[in-house]
């Protein structure tokens, strides 16, 4: 059976972050949306920008929040924090990274727990957004989605696993066109001869609205969601340049500095806050970038929005559209 958008609620979690913001406009006619925020700031502004939908604030860290934006639910979509240092093991029973070598306890998570609590008749459809390549145990923060997809898997809930490549939308370019110097620098964060595969964020959220509408069509799949073919930052760098009309000289930034500048874009303003344990993530990240970047294929996305994806140049060149009409005021 499809999704009923005009009575399912559809819980979103993160729904401030850069998934969401990309999703929720394309939801316009789901009727009961309840969109999940971490900080009270976010939690306003998700208000104002949508007025008709419920807004509560969670720590999805703690069990009993999560039980609670799932009350009453009849579908969600869960996307985790980045880099949380608990993210995995988010009210995870035991220590999901270091079990016993014959342990087959199903791993238990915080937000699948929550939705087996609900009644079966009534809870329909948990979509897990979670990274391509899951299985990448070197990067930590893919590692941990593992153990979240397992658990998902093995739980009996009726399931759809999303596996996002590397989002585009992290380009700088309106950035790199605002600057008033006819040649400029991007620094990048990795070896910038690296390959990699990108996925537009509303690919991405092309890609949801179909998975969540059409639901059962969906139950029990994992799809890598890839929108290009290989390029590499100094690739890019080249598209960009063109588009904005200015020449675009590539440098790489050292692995403490482009871990700092990760953290930087990912937790501004509370960087002084920012655990152990999520540095670690980034870190690795980073070094893993550097030599291995990371590389899909992209049918599956073609096959589910039925049309290409949005290419890095479609994508930039839209981007530099809009940056350009904000400058002329249209
Ligand atoms: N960047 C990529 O290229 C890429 C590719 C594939 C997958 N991913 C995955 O995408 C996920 C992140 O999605 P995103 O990029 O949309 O998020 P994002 O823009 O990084 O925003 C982070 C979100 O997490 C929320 N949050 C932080 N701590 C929380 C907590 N303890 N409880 C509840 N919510 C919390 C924040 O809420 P507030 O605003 O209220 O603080 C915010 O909505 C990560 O799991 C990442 O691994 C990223």
């Amino acid at each position: 059976m499809p999704a009923t958008p005009s009575s399912d609620l559809l819980v979103i979690t993160c729904a401030s972050g850069k998934q969401a913001t990309a999703l929720l406009p394309l939801l316009s006619n789901w009727a009961r949306l309840r969109l999940v925020a971490h900080s009270p700031s976010s939690a306003s502004a998700l208000r104002d920008s949508y007025p008709d939908a419920e807004v509560v604030t969670a720590d999805l860290a703690i069990p009993a929040d999560c039980h609670r934006v799932l009350l009453g639910a009849t579908c969600v979509y869960h996307i985790g924090p980045s880099f949380h240092p608990n993210e995995a093991a988010i009210g995870t029973v035991g220590n999901p990274i270091s079990p016993s070598k014959h342990n087959t306890e199903p791993l238990r998570q915080n937000m699948i727990e929550a939705a087996l609590s609900l009644p079966k008749s009534h809870f329909r459809h948990f979509v897990y957004s979670s990274v391509l390549h899951s299985r990448l145990r070197k990067l930590m923060n893919h590692d941990c989605k593992r153990y979240v997809e397992e658990a998902l898997t093995e739980s009996s809930l009726p399931y759809t696993i999303l596996q996002p490549t590397h989002f585009m939308d992290m380009f700088p370019i309106a950035k790199l066109q605002s600057s008033p110097d006819p040649e400029i620098t991007y620094t990048s964060n990795w070896n910038p001869d690296i390959e990699f595969t990108f996925v537009a964020l509303s690919d991405l959220a092309a890609a949801a609205k179909v998975v969540l509408e059409e639901r059962e069509r969906h139950f029990y799949a994992s799809y890598e969601l890839v929108g290009t073919d290989k390029l590499t930052y100094r690739e890019i760098s080249g598209i960009a340049g063109e588009i904005i009309g200015k020449k675009v000289r590539v440098e790489k930034r050292e692995s403490e500095e482009a871990t700092e500048a990760l953290l930087g874009m990912l937790f501004a303003g509370n960087e002084g806050e920012i655990d152990n344990r999520t540095r670690d993530g980034a870190e690795r990240l980073i070094l893993y970038y550097n030599r291995r970047g990371l590389v899909g294929n992209k049918n599956i996305l073609t096959w589910l929005i039925g049309r290409e994806p949005m290419s890095w140049r479609e994508w930039a060149e839209g981007k530099t559209d809009v940056e350009r009409k904000k400058l002329v005021g249209v």
